[in-house]
């Protein structure tokens, strides 16, 4: 690729992105320019992959870079915005992973073109969506250049920004909820029957690397696969009757809860990003 692309924060996600594109060799490490609050972790990511730079500052990263990767905190942003809102021109490509920081929010502070990705941990073996929505100033070619990049690390896909939440959830936190989940399948398997943790762990996460190559490679849908486990009357199904009355319920207050905490940083973000705008 024939641009300088900048990263703002190279906490968990921001490193997983660098390493993520270097490692599908959608980018080479001298392609890459970083900048991190706390320097020593820029530092330790720039060690790692020899060729990658990094900035005396975010405000030299953006004089310098074509894209710019957000890879920060919602509330990281105001701090960040006025650092860096002078530097941003208009031929330039901004690029936030933060889903309660809206586009036009940014679209309102910053003179560039805006984008909103949410990236997955899964991108760290290549796989898992990524999340894609464009601001209003992306051309078609800006679109096409960066659904190539994303396209190396896992699947992109376009979608509203109305939906960003709930696609975070499946796409994004579901790791981290799927992890949880097969966790306490394995732990509470081990309190109610005694099978010990060194075997029950291994089970379920063999099940779940098998079931997801039945349902990515395997021709089965998530419902057809169900029904070919679960045979009329037997075990299975009695296991599936149990978790659809008491599961179906918890997982509607999670998709509520995540959804109230969003609303709320949406809230907070455009407060600080308008206290910004009208200070400036
Ligand atoms: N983790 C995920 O799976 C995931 C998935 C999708 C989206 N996201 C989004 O990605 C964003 C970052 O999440 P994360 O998990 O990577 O958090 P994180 O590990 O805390 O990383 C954030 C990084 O931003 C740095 N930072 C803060 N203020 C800065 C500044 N003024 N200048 C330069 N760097 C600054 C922090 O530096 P310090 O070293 O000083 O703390 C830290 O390294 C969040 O908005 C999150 O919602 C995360």
């Amino acid at each position: 690729m024939s641009k300088l692309v900048g990263f703002i924060g190279t906490g968990s996600m921001g490193r997983t992105l660098v390493e993520a594109l270097i490692r599908s060799e959608a980018l080479r490490p001298s392609e890459i320019l970083i900048s991190n609050r706390t320097r020593s972790k820029a530092q330790a990511l720039a060690e790692s992959h020899p060729g990658i730079r990094i900035a005396e500052s975010n405000a030299e990263l953006v004089r310098e870079a074509d894209w710019v990767f957000l890879c920060i905190k919602p509330r990281d942003y105001r701090e960040v915005l006025d650092e860096i809102g002078i530097w941003a021109g208009k031929d330039q490509m901004m690029i936030s992973i933060t889903s309660p920081v809206m586009i036009r929010d940014l679209e309102a502070v910053l003179p560039s073109k805006i984008a909103k990705i949410i990236p997955s941990i899964t991108h760290a073996v290549l796989d898992g969506t990524c999340l894609f929505i464009p601001g209003s100033r992306l051309t078609l070619q800006d679109r096409e250049e960066l659904l190539r990049l994303l396209s190396a690390i896992g699947t992109p896909l376009e979608i509203d920004e109305r939906h960003c939440r709930v696609a975070s959830d499946l796409a994004s936190c579901g790791p981290a909820f799927l992890a949880h989940f097969l966790e306490q399948l394995a732990r509470t398997a081990g309190e109610v029957t005694g099978l010990p943790r060194e075997t029950a762990i291994p089970l379920v996460i063999q099940m779940a690397r098998g079931t997801a190559r039945m349902l990515t490679e395997g021709g089965f849908s998530l419902e057809s696969l169900q029904e070919r486990v679960a045979v009329p009357g037997g075990i299975t199904q009695e296991g599936l009757n149990l978790l659809e009355r008491e599961f179906d319920p918890v997982l509607n207050r999670l998709f509520r809860l995540t959804h109230a905490k969003f609303a709320e940083d949406v809230e907070k973000v455009r407060q600080s990003l308008h206290e910004a705008e009208s200070k400036g």
